[in-house]
């Protein structure tokens, strides 16, 4: 698939359904997980611009927020992931409570180039890097993951963790009942060979290798739970907290950790960050993935990644879900914007004389 002057590509949420049922979800995490690394590797913010997120949130007509992620490769794309939070979606529209949509335009001209889906999308770059921040700072002999909201991203969470852990047992905990309890059905295309056994917050804490925090909580309702004792070299991948006020830790374990952010200038105005004294905040991801050994010693230490989601891991899922479309031949190619004959004239396509003839001028 080709990026066209004057079209606009789209992939569909079906397109990209099609690509997963095509390639199948291990394919697609374990390549998603590989590339994101390798973005993070190289990823140089002199030639990668990534401005913080900016947004509008609301609670009228549902409490919800939209927000804008670009980034610009210097000399090659820009992309804008567009995301909306409206918890409410599920209970009362049944529907996803992140929605997203991925754009991408040609620095060129400012030609949109490719519009696709962002919900499938970014439910796996956010367990893609939850795996690749696990894998540098867990214990690599972890065989108890532990899962705070059991949402839709708990189960990518999961996913991705176990393409790179053998976990031997889950331990679940949500708020709402029927979400605890319909975890592992919802888990089934995982086919993995594991307990997955709800408990109580506290038990949880005091026993897991890996604890993945992924709620809704409200502005203001957090932490998620007050100071327990965790096992010395606990890591904790927190994914919920990506707004101002929404925290999921409490400030003393975060204070006690290695602290990880996916990007520093958001995770301080919207992750757990928020709460810390700015010495207290450790390197962000792509430094440690860069040095990855002089932070192994980490492994034995308590640490916690704060995502707060960052627009090149939307990068690297678009992509590659692009690279997926093209050898599928998926994707419709459709003339979005207006494209006149005459570059310098908007009226071109108004006949001027039949106009008047008509008329009888
Ligand atoms: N960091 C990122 O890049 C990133 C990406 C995707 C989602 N998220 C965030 O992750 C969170 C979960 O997203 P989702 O799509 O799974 O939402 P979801 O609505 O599907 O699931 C959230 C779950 O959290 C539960 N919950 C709320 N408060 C809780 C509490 N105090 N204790 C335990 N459970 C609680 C809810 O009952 C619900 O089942 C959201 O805040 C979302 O914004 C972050």
């Amino acid at each position: 698939m080709r990026f066209n002057k004057r079209k606009t590509i789209i992939l569909s949420g079906r397109d990209v359904r099609d690509i997963v049922q095509h390639y199948g979800i291990h394919e697609v995490m374990d390549t998603l997980i590989t590339r994101m690394s390798v973005a993070f590797e190289t990823f140089d913010p002199e030639s990668t611009i990534i401005p913080a997120r900016s947004g509008f949130s609301y609670t009228s007509p549902e409490a919800g927020l939209v927000e804008w992620m670009p980034l610009h490769g210097k000399g090659g794309k820009v992309m804008i992931k567009v995301v909306g939070y409206h918890p409410n979606n599920p209970d009362k529209y049944n529907l996803p409570t992140i929605l997203s949509t991925l754009s991408a335009y040609d620095t060129a001209t400012g030609h949109l180039l490719g519009l696709m889906d962002g919900v499938l999308l970014t439910a796996l770059r956010t367990g893609a890097a939850s795996a690749i921040a696990s894998v540098l700072l867990a214990d690599p002999d972890s065989k108890v993951l532990g899962l705070i909201g059991c949402g839709a991203q708990s189960v990518t969470q999961l996913h991705a963790l176990s393409r790179r852990f053998a976990f031997e047992t889950v331990l679940i905990y949500d708020v709402d009942k029927d979400a605890t309890s319909s975890f592992k059905d919802r888990c089934s295309a995982l086919e993995l060979d594991l307990e997955i056994i709800p408990s109580a917050i506290a038990e949880m804490v005091n026993s897991v290798d890996i604890l993945c925090t992924a709620t809704s909580v409200d502005v203001g309702k957090g932490p998620l739970f007050s100071d327990l004792d965790t096992k010395p070299s606990l890591h904790i991948n927190a994914v919920g907290a990506d707004f101002p006020g929404k925290v999921e830790l409490p400030l003393k374990l975060l204070e006690d950790s290695f602290v990880c952010p996916d990007f520093r200038e958001q995770a301080v105005m919207e992750g757990e960050c928020q709460q810390l004294a700015p010495a207290k905040i450790g390197p962000g991801l792509a430094e440690v993935v860069q040095h990855r050994a002089a932070y192994t010693p980490i492994q034995k230490q308590l640490s916690v990644f704060d995502s707060t989601g960052w627009a090149l891991e939307d990068q690297v899922v678009m992509e590659l879900f692009l690279a997926y479309a093209r050898g599928l031949g998926l994707g419709q190619e459709v003339e979005i914007e207006f494209m006149p004959e005459d570059a310098k004239n908007p009226y071109h396509f108004i006949d001027v004389l039949s106009a008047v003839s008509d008329k009888g001028i």
